[in-house]
This record gives C-alpha cells, sequence and structure tokens, in this order.
C-alpha cells in the first residue's frame, strides 16, 4: 500500500479582501509515494509545488479530494510527517543541541542522558559533532540546514516532506548536502517527497521524478529514474542522467513558458 496518496486534490485560494474569483491552484491531483520511495517535484514557479506539499504535511486544507498518509486522512500536522524547509527551521537563541532536543523533550518521550545521548548521535549523523554548545549565529547557512535536518530526524518520523531545503545554499555547500541526504536516505529508508527547482536535483535524488504543470498545477509528467544506488554526484556524467536530464528541461520549460504566458 502506497504511503503517501492524494485523490483528486483541488486547492483554490480566496485572495484576501478581494471579491475575484478564488484562485485554482491544484487542479486533480492524483499522487501516489510507495513506501520508503523517493520522489522530487519539480514544476515551475507558482504552480502549486509548496501547496501540495503542505496539503500532505497538514498545513493547507484542499477544496475537495482525498489525502492519506500511511492510510489515515491528513486532518493537520503530526510527528510522522517531518517538514524541512528552505529556512532552517531553528530557534535563533537555544544552542544546536538545544534546538534538536526540542522536538522529543517538548513531546517528553526522552529527557536526561537518554536525551543527550540521542541529540549527540544525530549531530554525528548529520556532520555537527562538537557544534552542541553553539548558537545558530554562529553556524554557516549550511551548517544551519544540518541542524533543521537533525532536528527533525530525532523524531524518527517514517515520511520527510522537504521544500527546497538546499535552495538557499552555494553550489558546493548544496552537492555536499545532497550527498549527506543520500547518505541517510541509504541508511533510514524513509518515504520522502523532495520538491526543487533543479533537475540535477531531482534526478540524483529521486527514485521517480514528477514534473507539474503551470498554475492550476496538474502532474504532467512522471519519470522514473533507473540509475543505481547508493548513487553521488558522479551518477550525473550516466548517459541515462544526461537523456533524462534533457528530456526534464524541455518537459520544465514548456510549463515555464505557459505559466509566464497565463500569470
Ligand atoms: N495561503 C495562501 N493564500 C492565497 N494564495 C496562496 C496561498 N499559498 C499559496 N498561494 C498561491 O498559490 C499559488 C501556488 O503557490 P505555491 O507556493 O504552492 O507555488 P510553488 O510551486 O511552490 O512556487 P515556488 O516554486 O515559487 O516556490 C501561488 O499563486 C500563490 O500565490
Ligand atoms: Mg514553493
Amino acid at each position: 500500500m502506497a504511503e503517501i496518496v492524494l485523490d483528486g486534490v483541488d486547492v483554490q485560494f480566496r485572495q484576501p479582501g478581494k471579491r475575484a474569483e478564488p484562485v485554482r491552484v491544484l487542479d486533480g491531483i492524483g499522487l501516489e509515494i510507495a513506501d520508503e520511495e523517493f520522489v522530487c517535484l519539480l514544476g515551475p514557479s507558482g504552480c502549486g509545488k509548496s501547496t501540495a506539499l503542505n496539503i500532505i504535511a497538514g498545513f493547507v486544507e484542499p477544496t475537495a479530494g482525498r489525502v492519506t498518509v500511511d492510510g489515515r486522512a491528513v486532518d493537520g500536522p503530526g510527528p510522522d510527517r517531518g517538514v524541512v524547509f528552505q529556512d532552517a527551521n531553528i530557534f535563533p537563541w537555544m544552542s544546536v543541541a538545544r534546538n534538536v532536543a526540542f522536538g522529543p523533550s517538548v513531546q517528553g518521550r526522552l529527557a536526561g542522558k537518554e536525551l543527550d545521548d540521542r541529540v549527540a548521535h544525530y549531530l554525528g549523523r548529520v556532520g555537527l559533532d562538537g557544534f552542541g554548545d553553539h548558537l545558530p549565529r554562529e553556524l554557516s547557512g549550511g551548517m544551519r540546514q544540518r541542524v533543521g535536518l537533525a532536528r527533525v530526524l530525532i523524531n524518527d518520523p517514517p515520511v520527510l516532506l522537504m521544500d527546497e531545503p538546499f535552495g538557499a545554499l552555494d553550489a558546493q555547500t548544496r552537492i555536499t548536502m545532497q550527498e549527506l541526504l543520500l547518505e541517510l536516505w541509504d541508511r533510514d529508508r524513509k518515504t520522502v517527497l523532495f520538491v526543487t527547482h533543479d533537475i540535477d536535483e531531482a534526478l540524483l535524488l529521486g527514485d521517480r521524478v514528477l514534473v507539474m504543470s503551470a498554475r492550476p498545477g496538474r502532474i504532467k509528467t512522471v519519470v522514473d529514474v533507473p540509475l543505481p544506488r547508493p548513487r553521488s554526484y558522479d551518477v550525473m556524467r550516466e548517459p541515462a542522467f544526461v537523456e533524462l536530464k534533457n528530456r526534464l528541461f524541455h518537459e520544465l520549460r514548456d510549463e515555464e513558458e505557459r505559466a509566464a504566458v497565463t500569470h
């Protein structure tokens, strides 16, 4: 059974204070993500990628349609779904270790030495050994995003929802973070929906890549990525990678042109 199912999902947003017709953002989205599958979502700006992710996260309620995660209807956020955004979701006034400890400690799941050990474990896994006492402002953007990842991973959610998590990082840091995510996923095998603008990133990470149409967003194309795992950056030189990249480039450009005309 698929872990995440969207069936006939429509979303319309009313513009605050305006009487105009509501904006149709998603139009009959159907999507199934299998347990432990890594799916990347590409599409032109404004097509509704974040909205689709926010529906699964439980932050946005669809106007119509059905959304289930592990067979249960989504009716709000939950600890089974970890969400990572472009800006690391960390508290600037808390040390790195306290940030990572936050989830399990507010939920009362862990405390004392057990919690400290778990925090140290996840800091190690994201490459931040020894940074527990630092404040976020003392870290680089890439390091802050590592804290954001550790903060979500410590809850061990079966589902990870990532919305352009590396979008604000420089190219080199971004590659390091992509390889880190591949390594984490190889060990933990979570079900992942990863939103990105970057075709290379989608093909490097995903088992499947979905391309959304210009608004109102629909799933326009589904591409399987038959590249072996474990993957590293070298996979980008494979002929299969280059061929898929070319195909996705044209798909995406068509939709970007449509988006430019309709907006
Ligand atoms: N809460 C909201 N209220 C009203 N309109 C919204 C709301 N959230 C999103 N929208 C509108 O829905 C459309 C899709 O937004 P969304 O953020 O999902 O796009 P996106 O594909 O993630 O874009 P980008 O690639 O730029 O991040 C946009 O036109 C946006 O203005
Ligand atoms: Mg977005």
